[in-house]
């Protein structure tokens, strides 16, 4: 492999370091807000808590015991009416949810970036992004400088790590949720990108990307903590990878053709739609990443995979939400921020989908109809066969969220729904496995809903193995904060 860690890298300065126009919208007349708006209106500076919740229907069920961390932006809005370009940019922010004892307490930190550190100190927006321009007096050195903490979190050896996808993981305080810095796996990997989905064998083995054009770092860190492994690959193309599958021998890297030609930012405004290209699949031998070999199926965009697993005669299953074609591009989410969102876009369906990879041939696509996001699995059986599937399904006519809970079953064809209705919003849902239990459908279920009528968010707990009965308890909070992007229990 000939690839060096500056060529890498420079793929990414080079996306992130051009500047353009700062926005300069005419907005800031009075108008109506409405209630939705909650979930994406600015977070305190100061965050929130630690603050205990209310139990405020059902029983805390016994021996749910640990942290619910969850991440996304919380900062859309500087001064007046200088907003940031796209949801995916804002601030991040850390919300932890401490269960124990039947007692539920919130806490709400933003990550301390340099890139909010900039922004506060000129009140305005500064840095580029996914889908900001960015300010022309602000010069990015590198990734971190623009890197906005944003999308996920990770804990490994008790360590929390603010993720995003384009830079390095943010190290915090488990508890406190101070920021103590970017984190650096090995001296010659400082800043190398760090995706926002790892991947977690049972055993604790954590498995990740980073991703620069064409290029993959593969990161293998040990359960304690420790980076095991680094090595590099190659997919050919561009592709935008936000997530990607892995099963107990292989990685698979899922290129879709939706490709950067053009790095210039907004980063997002360089990708180009390429159907003709196909929906590409790079399957690496996690134990020789000289190993690997290529499929490809219909042309597919898509942001989530729930997770991948392998049959005795290698043919590989991957469930994902798919789409007949990318979503949430430039401009993405900026209605929502700004209050303005005028109704759902047709082409934003997706596809809860089964990828079936043969060992030889072409991918086939088992599509279930079932329009969602977020698919989450039972971290018991990463990688390993499984019959569920949970993810936020029920794409509300009156709000940009979701108003339903399904979890879907590969062996049956079944789904099961809770449907929460148009005032509430669901937000990403995990698997929390119950003590002493090995089968999947003995798991809880635990995500927040943003509550319109009550103006809160609700953390609500449901038994995996009956979503349609409702929720086993709900948890509030006196008051509501931003609508996140993903979160992991520990
Ligand atoms: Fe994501």
């Amino acid at each position: 492999m000939t690839l060096s860690r500056r060529h890498f890298l420079g793929a990414t300065a080079a996306a992130t370091s051009f500047t353009g126009l700062g926005l300069t919208p005419a907005f800031g007349q009075t108008k109506t807000i409405p209630d939705w708006h909650l979930g994406y209106a600015n977070a305190p500076a100061q965050g929130f808590g630690p603050a205990p919740l209310r139990l405020v229907y059902g029983k805390a069920p016994k021996g749910l015991q640990g942290n619910l961390y969850r991440n996304g932006p919380a900062q859309f809005l500087y001064g007046q009416d200088d907003y940031i370009g796209h949801w995916f940019d804002g601030d991040g922010m850390v919300q932890r949810i401490a269960i124990g004892d039947g007692q539920a307490i919130h806490t709400g930190r933003f990550v301390d970036t340099n890139k909010r550190q900039v922004e506060l100190a000129a009140n305005k927006v500064m840095a580029s992004g996914f889908g900001t321009a960015g300010h022309p007096d602000f010069a990015v050195m590198g990734p971190d400088d623009v890197n906005a903490a944003n999308t996920s979190v990770m804990v490994v050896n008790g360590e929390l790590l603010a993720l995003w996808e384009a830079g390095s993981a943010i190290a915090m305080d488990a508890e406190t949720l101070d920021t103590k810095g970017p984190k650096v796996w090995r001296d010659d990997l400082t800043a190398m990108p760090f995706l926002a989905h790892p991947k977690r064998e049972p055993d604790g083995t954590v498995w990740n990307l980073a991703v620069a054009g064409p290029n993959v770092g593969v990161y293998k860190i040990g359960k304690d903590g420790v980076l095991r492994d680094f090595g590099l690959l190659n997919m050919g193309i561009a592709s935008y990878v936000h997530d990607w599958a892995m099963t107990e021998r292989h990685l698979i890297i899922m290129v879709q053709p939706w490709i950067n030609e053009a790095l210039r930012p907004p980063v997002v405004e360089g990708f180009e739609w390429r159907p003709e290209e196909g929906f590409k699949f790079l399957i690496v031998d996690k134990d020789d990443f000289s190993k690997q070999r290529w499929a490809q199926g219909p042309a597919r965009a898509f942001f989530h995979t729930g997770a991948a697993w392998e049959e005795a005669d290698g043919t590989i299953r991957i469930d994902a939400a798919l789409y007949k074609e990318p979503v949430l591009g430039a401009g993405g989410g900026l209605e929502e921020i700004r209050g303005e969102w005028a109704g759902r876009d047709g082409s934003m369906v997706s596809d809860l989908t089964q990828i079936v990879i043969p060992v030889k041939g072409d991918a086939r696509l088992v599509e279930t109809g079932l329009d969602g996001e977020f698919p989450q699995v039972d971290p018991r059986l990463h990688g390993l066969p499984r019959r569920l599937t949970a993810l936020v399904t029920g794409p509300s006519a009156k709000t940009p969220g979701s108003t339903s809970l399904s979890v879907h079953n590969w062996d049956s064809g079944q789904t099961d729904t809770f449907d929460f209705g148009d005032t509430l919003m669901v937000e990403e849902f995990l698997f929390v496995p119950k003590p002493g239990s090995t089968r999947e459908e003995d798991s809880w279920l635990i995500g927040p809903v943003l509550n319109l009528k009550t103006r809160t968010t609700d953390i609500c707990v449901f038994d995996a193995a009956r979503v349609s009965d409702g929720p086993v308890c709900i948890w509030r909070a006196d008051y509501a904060w931003p609508l996140g992007f993903h979160g992991t229990w520990a």
